[in-house]
């Protein structure tokens, strides 16, 4: 029987080829008049964005659009001071991210702090942690250009805390932004590897949605047509970036795995990750597919049906199949597409020394947050045991 469970999203979805042109409404609707623009360098140099801009210049009486470009991959706090300064300079009234996970996140965060940072009445350390942010008066609006972290969808922005070398959560209902437009089109001038990892990290969002504790029938429903999006689509929009079939499938198979695990979590992959990327700064997408067949070949026992629906979805006529012959066949299929999409392969590939396995170890069984949606226990040792096997 299914518990009770709750369903968030961002308030307005918008989806399908040409859904940006759709912006100019939305930021009307919402009162918008002098828009904070948040992305990055390598999304305005691709282009892709002048069509936008020009456009949101044109509704825009008398004002120029502000655009803020200097957000990082996998930023770091300081870059919401940074962002927030400029919101409150230029007297804002909304906060439009396009861009990847890393723009959507500095984007949320400036829109839950940029009120109470002018006051000088919080700092955004005291937004970390579980529904910590007491409200959002900015209208936000989100656009991934990514496929995807899904971060339009969820309640959460991560951020990197460089002092103590970790990646840090803000968790919190305020940061669903008033729209999500997810349109293929701004995803077609993502370089391949980007294509690849973020495509990958979509793929664990549904799947570790789909295993995880606190998966429900409508996150079930999400996580199952996600999966099959993507795994059929990634290839096609890495092998030929311009396939908008391709890449329509991705975008909205991003989204749904957001929703997924916007609600039901996601589990030990991520948890692993985390100090992958906050110790060695790599990719958020590229840590996830290194942690992602080892942590399935730990998770099956726990859940060999679930591993034969996602079989199912992957395209196995899984009645010849055990459930456990069924999740073999899986984790065989993660590691062919993450080399089909030239993801380099172990831990020892980033020069990542082996004795720094344990405190990688410690690091990551205190991602409880995450670890309590795993449908597997994981001590330290085991966690251990899976970056040894991983390496
Ligand atoms: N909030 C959430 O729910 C959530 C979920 C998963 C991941 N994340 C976070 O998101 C971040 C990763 O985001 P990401 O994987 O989307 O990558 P990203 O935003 O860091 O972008 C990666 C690179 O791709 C480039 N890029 C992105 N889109 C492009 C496009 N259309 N054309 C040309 N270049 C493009 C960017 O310039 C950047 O250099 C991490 O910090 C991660 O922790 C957040
Ligand atoms: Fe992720």
């Amino acid at each position: 029987m299914a518990a009770v469970s709750y369903f968030k999203s961002a308030q307005r979805l918008i989806t399908g080829l040409n859904a940006s042109s759709e912006l100019i409404v939305q930021m009307q609707r919402l009162g918008i008049r002098n828009p904070l623009l948040v992305t990055d360098t390598g999304v305005r140099q691709s282009g892709t964005l002048d069509p936008l801009i020009t456009k949101i210049n044109s509704a825009l009486n008398n004002t120029d659009l502000n655009i803020f470009d200097a957000v990082p991959p996998e930023p770091e706090v300081a870059v919401v001071q940074q962002c927030t300064d400029i919101f409150n300079r230029g007297n804002h009234d909304g906060v439009i991210a396009i861009g990847g996970g890393s723009a959507m996140d500095i984007a949320k965060c400036v829109a839950v702090f940029a009120e109470g940072a002018k006051q000088q009445a919080v700092k955004i350390h005291d937004f970390f942690g579980e529904n910590k942010v007491p409200a959002r008066t900015i209208p936000l609006i989100c656009m991934p250009t990514t496929a995807g972290t899904g971060s339009e969808v969820t309640n959460i922005a991560i951020l990197a805390d460089t002092e103590n070398q970790v990646k840090k959560g803000i968790v919190s209902d305020y940061l669903l932004p008033d729209v999500a437009i997810v349109a293929p089109e701004l995803t077609v001038s993502c370089p391949r590897s980007v294509t690849a990892a973020s495509g990958v990290d979509a793929l664990v969002h549904a799947i570790e949605a789909y295993i995880s504790n606190f998966a429900s029938p409508v996150t079930d429903a999400l996580a199952i047509k996600a999966m099959h999006m993507i795994y059929h689509a990634l290839p096609k929009a890495y092998a030929k970036p311009d396939n908008l079939e391709a890449r329509e499938d991705m975008a909205t198979g991003s989204l749904l795995a957001g929703l997924a695990f916007g609600n039901a979590g996601v589990g030990a992959v991520h948890a692993l990750a985390y100090p992958l990327g906050g110790r060695y700064h790599l990719a958020h997408g590229v840590s996830n597919a290194l942690m992602l067949p080892y942590v399935m070949e730990w998770n099956k026992l726990a859940c060999p049906e679930r591993f034969r629906d996602i079989a199912h979805q992957f395209g196995l006529d899984s009645k010849d199949y055990t459930d456990i012959e069924a999740a073999d066949w899986v984790i065989a299929q993660l590691h062919q597409l993450c080399t089909d999409v030239h993801i380099p392969k172990g831990l020892s590939s980033f020069d990542i020394p082996q004795d720094a396995l344990p405190q990688l170890a410690a690091e990551a069984v205190k991602v409880e947050r995450l670890l309590r949606n795993n449908p597997r226990t994981l001590s330290e040792n085991d966690i251990l045991a899976i970056y040894q096997a991983a390496y």
